[in-house]
């Protein structure tokens, strides 16, 4: 009876629910936290790293019985989740020390600093009661800068000035292409006239007498703000060349993405407020998990029976034995670990590339964004190998405040972590000033930087697959004999928390349908 009713939908099965999900909110729901494993797993398991998939892992094979050991390279867990406070010290893979002088109170994210709203993430924050608060990922009032383009390039340009101007231009365009009948073959009378009603609104065009000419208007912004009078408009907008020219519409699409649409959520007081509140759901699993700072891995083998692992433990070889291992180190740190992984796995985790990304935290003593430039969170985007310039979603009108002097990707975040901590400050200023002038170097309490792929158990900020579909991928998600593999760079999602948490869940479930297996 059961099964029919599963089968005719009137069950609550995970199938159904996601055929559900897909007609009611047009796309599957991520599956949520909280009675994960169902049944009970009486082995053990060694997790190897304190990161988001490693803590996602323990957590949830804890509460299913499993008796978890977790080891951890670091002096601390979390992994990439690191938020810089007063007094956080790192010394990278060059032999650099840098400790964050920031205000008590004060904190900067050096690696994942925001969330979308649909990612499985956030189910685990109201499962570990961790608060959030929205993320500016876009703010009308964030600047757009790129240098040596043209006409355009010699100051910022805000995000809302440069959106009224390309959506102007375009909607020009389009409706005199339709009302000359240039897409007659396209589109029907009655679609042409809804087309062209919806360009007039979209981008603020004359009227077809007017030759549905965009000449700029309030969206741009003001030069003198209303208020009793009714303010100066900035107008009139750049010539349509210099604007294309300027390329800055390049960056409109950013807000489209699946991941990165507002809103968007961070953590309340830090994104390792994410990982403390795994700390806190570890604590109370206890004695059934434990939890070993300072072990880097030397060594990981499958055995006849079960899992041998050593790590070094203050130099000093420490071999740890299990029935399983739910492996959370990055695919490019754990390729060089000795092990007896099969050549299948090894030519696997060869097989994606590194990500460069580094991050400047900038502690400035008066929130000159906010008193003199009204930006109340959000991102600049510029052309400059600094990348993004990102004001602080929380503090606001504060006495201070950590601005992410740059965030950048690749090439550049190779050019920055090339060079010394003081060397990147002063670089990060200097293209700074270009866009907010002398302030961008003034006021400055304390600054912390990182570059992910100088970073020891990291060793880049995540990875790139080539393809997910040519067998590599899938290889490391089977795991290898009694080894499981997790992380961000088993999903979809690599460079996100929620891909790490996807693929430890994956992971154990895998591991769990095994134990359970008659
Ligand atoms: N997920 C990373 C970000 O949002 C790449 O910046």
């Amino acid at each position: 009876m059961y099964g029919t009713m599963d089968a005719m939908g009137l069950v609550a099965s995970p199938a159904n629910a996601s055929a559900a999900d897909i007609a009611r909110f047009g796309y599957k729901l991520p599956p949520r936290p909280g009675k994960f494993l169902e049944g009970r797993g009486n082995k053990s398991v060694i997790v190897i790293g304190a990161g988001i998939a490693g803590l996602t892992a323990a957590y949830e094979l804890a509460q299913a019985g499993y008796k978890v050991t977790v080891l951890e390279a670091r002096q601390r867990t979390g992994g990439r989740n690191w938020t810089a406070r007063q007094g956080t010290t790192e010394t990278d893979l060059d032999g650099v020390t840098q400790r964050a002088g920031f205000t008590h109170g004060e904190y900067m994210n050096m690696g994942p600093a925001r969330l979308a709203q649909h990612m499985i993430t956030v189910d685990y924050c109201r499962e570990l009661g961790v608060p959030l608060e929205v993320f500016t990922n876009q703010n009308a009032d964030g600047y757009y800068f790129n240098e040596n383009v043209g006409a355009l390039s010699s100051k910022p340009v805000r995000h809302r000035t440069a959106k009224a101007d390309y959506y102007g231009y375009i909607s020009e365009l389009l409706a005199k292409a339709l009302d000359q009948g240039a897409l007659d073959q396209t589109v029907t009378a009655d679609d042409k006239a809804r087309i062209i009603a919806f360009l007039r609104n979209f981008g603020a065009i004359g009227t077809q007498a007017q030759g549905y000419a965009y000449t700029g208007g309030s969206r741009r912004g003001y030069d003198e703000t209303p208020g009793i009078g009714p303010g100066t408009v900035s107008s009139p907008p750049p010539s349509l060349t210099d604007l294309f020219q300027s390329a800055l519409g390049n960056n409109f699409s950013f807000e489209f993405g699946w991941d990165q649409a507002m809103l968007m959520f961070q953590p309340v007081g830090g994104m390792d407020q994410i990982v403390k509140g795994f700390e806190r759901a570890l604590l109370r699993l206890w004695p059934r998990v434990s939890l070993t700072l300072n072990a880097p891995l030397q060594e990981i083998k499958n055995t006849p029976d079960g899992v041998e692992v050593v790590v070094s433990r203050s130099g000093v070889p420490r071999s740890y034995s299990a029935d399983y291992c739910v492996c959370t180190v990055p695919p490019q740190i754990l390729k060089s670990i000795p092990s007896n992984f099969s050549p299948e796995t090894m030519a696997a985790l060869a097989y994606p590339s590194i990500a460069a990304t580094g991050k400047l935290g900038l502690q400035y003593g008066r929130r000159w964004w906010e008193e003199d430039e009204n930006i109340m969170g959000g991102i600049t985007n510029t052309n400059m190998d600094l990348g993004t310039i990102w004001y602080p979603s929380s503090g606001f009108l504060g006495r201070r405040g950590v601005v992410v002097g740059y965030y950048n990707f690749g090439a550049a975040a190779t050019a920055y972590g090339d060079l010394s901590p003081a060397d990147r400050l002063s670089r990060a200023i200097e293209q700074g000033k270009k866009i907010h002038g002398e302030n961008y170097g003034q006021n400055i309490e304390a600054s912390f930087s990182v570059a992910w792929q100088k970073t020891r158990y990291s060793e880049g900020g995540w990875v790139n697959w080539p393809s997910r579909t040519n067998g590599q991928y899938e290889t490391l998600l089977k795991g290898d004999g009694q080894v499981y593999f997790a992380g961000d760079h088993l999903s979809y999602y690599t460079s996100w928390q929620s891909g790490a948490i996807e693929a430890a869940r994956y992971a154990i479930k895998s591991l769990h349908t095994r134990v359970l297996a008659p």
